[in-house]
Formats: structure tokens, C-alpha cells, sequence
């Protein structure tokens, strides 16, 4: 691979901070050049890794810099969820202190959906801001999180409650590095990619499932296109409504009733298990409603069973403490949950307004009572 042959995405923001995301297996070795290129008044670029990722990638991410005139340090942090938090922010900007890096300084956040919250979120606040160049390793990573500027940290009372919006000054996305990336991992990413055909591209959720087999299996001639694909997707959505005031509400679908799930099992239920379960909810709730097309639940758990995810709840759980977490998402409005429900695979029902349906509390008890 050629720098010149990757394909290359354009992402609409906001401030005139458009920015690319460059798509091509080997690109790992071009990070340098793509990140000397998007911010050129950087002079300090500090690659910030989990310990896994950082073993696996961090060297050759700081040598596809170069000898050039910019520094090129690495920072780590423990793998896992558990370290996206406030805690972790702070270290790593004191690191950064230690290291006097200044406003000429830039972020590389290089590896899955936490260090790229976390490097984001530490890029967006370090000396008011400074740019941050996102290099996704995971399949959630680069078909989500890496695009769209959301970043932050998890508190104790919930995921992601601290962030901000801090738009990438690039993406490099390399999707060889799949390979290494365990076949559990690979299963949950493709739970979002399973969510943009759903949404938006029947095709697609029928590509994906004809291929789940070699996505699971990491094969890379096959992982590129649904990366590609996803991204094309998540960039067209979020260049229409970076900051979530109409259209992005369409990549909720699945999440509310997926994150009270999650937060019901104490989050020992995986993101990508509880959106699975979520997105079969979501649809079943859209035909009882009679707005999602009969059959369409059925087509969405079958796909999922072929990339190896649950499509029920998990064994034990409580539809009165679900319930209890749907009811105190921030997105409820006047005791109403708003969930995004499905018109039929590939097209989300549009609501009045926005696109996202209010859903009282008994509609939703009745949809557990019997999931
Ligand atoms: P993660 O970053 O913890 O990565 C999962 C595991 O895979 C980690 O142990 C990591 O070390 C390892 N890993 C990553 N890439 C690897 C590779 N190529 N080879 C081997 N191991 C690899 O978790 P994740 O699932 O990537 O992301 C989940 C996070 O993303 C959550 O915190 C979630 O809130 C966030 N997220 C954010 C957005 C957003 O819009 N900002 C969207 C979706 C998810
Ligand atoms: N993951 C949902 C979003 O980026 O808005």
C-alpha cells in the first residue's frame, strides 16, 4: 500500500475543522507523514497507547515519523475500560507537563475506543486544546469512535459523563491491525457495522452477513470494504449534525435500551453484546408499535447470531432495574424514553420531530416483561 492508493474521506465540522479519514492496510507506517500534514505547526507529537497496543504498534507508529525536526515521545496507560477515567486524564496530562510539551504539542491517540476517549478527551483539554490525529486499532474504534469528535471519560455514575466535542485533525485508519485484534473484540465491533446496515444500508447488513465467517476471523481483504463502508456512513451522519441536534440521534438505534442493559449487569455484559441485544429490542418495540416492518427483528437476529453476538438478555436479568435505567437516561423527556426505531432493514423511522420516538414507561415494560 501507497500512501497515494488509501482512500481518502472527507468529514465535515464545525469551526472549519473539516478533516480526512484515510483508509488503506499498511498505513501504519505512514502516520508520520499524514499527521505532519493535517497539523504542520506541531513540533512535539506524543503517541498515547495502552499497554497492549503500545507493544504491538507504538514502535513503528513513532518511526513512520521519520528523522525529522518534530519529537516523538510514547505515553501508556493500563488496557480497559476501567482506566478511561478522570483519574488516567490526569496522569497523562501531568506526564505531559513533565515533559513540556506547549501549544505546539499534538496528541497521536493510537489504539481502541478507550485510548482514543481518552487521548482525545486529554488532547481537547490540554493547554485549551491542541490537535489530536486519531489511529483506531479496533473494529469499535474504526467504525465508530475515531470519527465524529465525541471524547471523554467514564465517572462513577456512568460512561462518558465528562467529554467534549474535539474534532480529529486526522484519521489514520490501518485495518491489518485487525489481525491481531481477538476474535471477541472483532465480534462486538462488528455489532456497530451490524448497525450501520441496519440504519442506513440493507446491502450492507446483507454483505456483513454473508461475511461474517472471515470478519471474525479478522481476514483483511474482507475487514477493509465494511471499514470503509461504515466509515463512509458514520462520516456522511455526523458531517449532516456534528453535535447531535437531529440526524447522528439515528446512530442511538439500539443504545438506549442496549445501555440500560449494559448498565443493569453492572457493565460485565460487553458494549457490543448489550447494543446486539439492544438493536433486537429496539426492533421488536418498532413492530409492536406497528411502525417497523413485520419480520425486520427476525432479519436483524440473524444477522447478529452470524457475527456471533446474543440476541436475548442475559440469564438472570431484572426487567424492573432495565426498566429503572431507561427511565434515567439524560434523553428522557417528560417521563418518555426516545428511541430510535427501524421503518425496515436499512431505514430508520423518522419521528416529529427528529428521529428518535417517545416511548412511556408501560409500552416499555410490557416490550421487557416479554423479551
Ligand atoms: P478498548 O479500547 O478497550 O479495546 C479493547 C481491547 O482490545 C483492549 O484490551 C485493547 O488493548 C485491545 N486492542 C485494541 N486494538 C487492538 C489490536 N489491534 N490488537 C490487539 N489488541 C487490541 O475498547 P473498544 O471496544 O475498542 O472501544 C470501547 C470504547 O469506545 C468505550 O469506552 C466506548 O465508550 C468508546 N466509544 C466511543 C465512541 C465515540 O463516539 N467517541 C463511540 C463508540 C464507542
Ligand atoms: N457512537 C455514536 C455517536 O458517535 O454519536
Amino acid at each position: 500500500m501507497t500512501r497515494t492508493s488509501a482512500t481518502r474521506i472527507a468529514v465535515r465540522a464545525s469551526g472549519g475543522r473539516d478533516y480526512e479519514v484515510v483508509i488503506g492496510s499498511g498505513l501504519l507506517d505512514h502516520v508520520g507523514v499524514e499527521a505532519r500534514e493535517a497539523a504542520p505547526g506541531v513540533r512535539h507529537w506524543v503517541v498515547i497507547a495502552d499497554h497492549t497496543v503500545d507493544e504491538l504498534y507504538g514502535d513503528r507508529v513513532s518511526r513512520s515519523f521519520g528523522a525529522s525536526d518534530v519529537s516523538v515521545r510514547r505515553l501508556t496507560f493500563p488496557a480497559g475500560e476501567r482506566h478511561k477515567t478522570r483519574d488516567t486524564w490526569a496522569s497523562l496530562t501531568d506526564r505531559l507537563l513533565d515533559l513540556a510539551v506547549g501549544r505546539d504539542g499534538g496528541i497521536v491517540a493510537l489504539g481502541g475506543g478507550v485510548a482514543g476517549d481518552l487521548a482525545g478527551f486529554v488532547a481537547a483539554t490540554y493547554m485549551r486544546g491542541i490537535p489530536v490525529v486519531q489511529v483506531p486499532t479496533s473494529i469499535v474504534a474504526m467504525v465508530d469512535s475515531a470519527v465524529g469528535g465525541k471524547t471523554g471519560v467514564d465517572t462513577p455514575l456512568g460512561k462518558n459523563l465528562v467529554g467534549a466535542f474535539h474534532a480529529p485533525a486526522r484519521v489514520v485508519v490501518d485495518p491489518a491491525t485487525v489481525e491481531t485484534l481477538p476474535r471477541a473484540q472483532r465480534s462486538e465491533g462488528l455489532a456497530e457495522a451490524a448497525k450501520h446496515g441496519a440504519i442506513i444500508d440493507d446491502g450492507y447488513a446483507r454483505e456483513i452477513r454473508l461475511h461474517a465467517g472471515a470478519l471474525l476471523d479478522g481476514r483483511p481483504s474482507v475487514v477493509e470494504p465494511v471499514v470503509r463502508r461504515s466509515i463512509e456512513i458514520k462520516a456522511e451522519v455526523v458531517s449532516q449534525d456534528e453535535r447531535e441536534g437531529g440526524l447522528r440521534e439515528v446512530l442511538n438505534f439500539g443504545h438506549t435500551l442496549g445501555h440500560a442493559f449494559e448498565a443493569a449487569s453492572d457493565y460485565r455484559l460487553p458494549h457490543g453484546h448489550a447494543v446486539a441485544v439492544g438493536m433486537v429490542c429496539e426492533a421488536r418495540l418498532g413492530e409492536s408499535l406497528g411502525l417497523t416492518a413485520p419480520g425486520t427483528a427476525d432479519e436483524l437476529r440473524t444477522l447478529l447470531e452470524a457475527l456471533e453476538l446474543p440476541v436475548a438478555p442475559p440469564a438472570g436479568w431484572d426487567p424492573a432495574s432495565v426498566l429503572g435505567f431507561v427511565q434515567a437516561d439524560k434523553k428522557v423527556r417528560d417521563g418518555k424514553a426516545r428511541v430510535v426505531l427501524l421503518e425496515c432493514m436499512g431505514r430508520v423511522a423518522p419521528a416529529a420531530p427528529g428521529w428518535a420516538h417517545p416511548v412511556a414507561p408501560n409500552v416499555m415494560r410490557e416490550l421487557l416483561d416479554s423479551a
